[in-house]
């Protein structure tokens, strides 16, 4: 892993793993990839290439990937779970032609690739407990559905022409840099921004929903890691489970209201979200990961709540009025 292309460079994953993999990986070159509309500003931007990166274009890609000797393609582009449920024709033409694109680049030119899968690829008859590695996976929305194909067609890919593709099944994302957007667990990001700002928050997800989650820092070294690891210990490639902690929304709201005691919520329970967050998982076991490539976290709700609070309250100019009165 040398030359690389992020494609949505500028999305909740890519903006921050394009910089990081910048940063840890300075012997080769990171492309910012993006979509007009969504350019990279400030670091992203200054510190490295970067390209319209359109992943329904395939010579778009294609010149990309021989322009920068691209050994590694991290294909992030995608519609989160409610957006895409909006959206099912769009949402497939990126997940799907647009994986396609990729893997057809990566078996001519013999690159990487990694594209995420998530807890969007279970559903309502997967076990919801301990979820395994290998389980039934019938999600019932379109995003679930892209999320299994593009597990399957990955490891088609693997199998029959040796592409080297790899992946991880995300839980619901946690970030204070670019905030997600069209997800089900966004809810879980944007109560952080109510509470540091001290608004009110309308949580669209019901009391007792459990979904596993997981700080972006854990997310990017997991999307680094798995790309790095040896081959030959890989049983699985596509995709693992893996996990950091699993909370429900009282269970948040209590961790910041320890820190941000004025934290007011109110329940306003969007039924379209609600159906797909009770057909997920309520925590995966990550066994798999953990064994075969060594998989850990280093968040826990806890660790992962002052954080957040920490750096929104930089990021946004608030002083923190605890702190204020002592
Ligand atoms: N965070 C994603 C969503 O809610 C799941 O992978 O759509």
């Amino acid at each position: 892993m040398k030359n690389i292309l992020v494609i949505g460079s500028t999305g909740q994953i890519g903006s921050e793993l394009t910089m990081k993999l910048r940063h840890d990986l300075p012997g080769g070159v990171t492309v910012a990839g993006y979509i007009p509309g969504s350019e990279p500003k400030g670091k992203l931007l200054t510190s490295g290439p970067a390209e319209v990166a359109n992943v329904t274009n395939a010579q778009q890609i294609a010149d990309i990937v021989d322009k920068y000797d691209i050994d590694t393609i991290y294909n992030l582009a995608a519609l989160l779970s409610a957006t895409a449920e909006r959206r099912p024709l769009l949402a497939w033409d990126i997940q799907m032609n647009g994986l396609l694109n990729i893997l057809e680049i990566a078996r001519e030119k013999h690159v990487a690739v990694f594209t995420p899968s998530s807890i969007g690829s279970f559903g309502p008859s997967t076990p919801h407990d301990n979820t395994p590695q290998d389980t039934i996976q019938r999600p019932t929305s379109m995003y679930g559905v892209t999320k299994v194909a593009t597990e399957l067609l990955s490891d088609y890919y693997y199998t029959k022409y040796g592409v080297d593709t790899r992946s991880v099944r995300f839980p619901g994302l946690i970030s204070y840099t670019t905030p997600p957007g069209g997800g089900t667990t966004d809810y879980a990001v944007e109560v952080f921004y109510a509470a540091v700002k001290g608004e009110e928050f309308i949580c669209p997800i019901a009391p007792g929903t459990y979904m596993d989650m997981m700080y972006m820092p854990d997310a990017l070294q997991a999307a680094v890691d798995i790309m790095r690891a040896r081959p030959q210990y890989l049983k699985h490639r596509n995709s693992f489970n893996i996990a950091a902690m699993s909370f429900e929304p009282e269970e948040l709201f209590a961790a910041i209201r320890k820190r941000i005691p004025s934290l007011k919520v109110r329940y306003q329970v969007d039924p379209v979200r609600q159906a797909i967050a009770d057909s997920w998982p309520d925590r995966m076991d990550d066994i798999c990961a953990r064994k075969e490539w060594g998989w850990s976290h280093s968040y826990d709700l806890d660790d992962m709540v002052d954080d957040m609070i920490r750096n929104l309250r930089i990021k946004f100019g608030i002083e923190d009025p605890l702190k204020i009165k002592d």
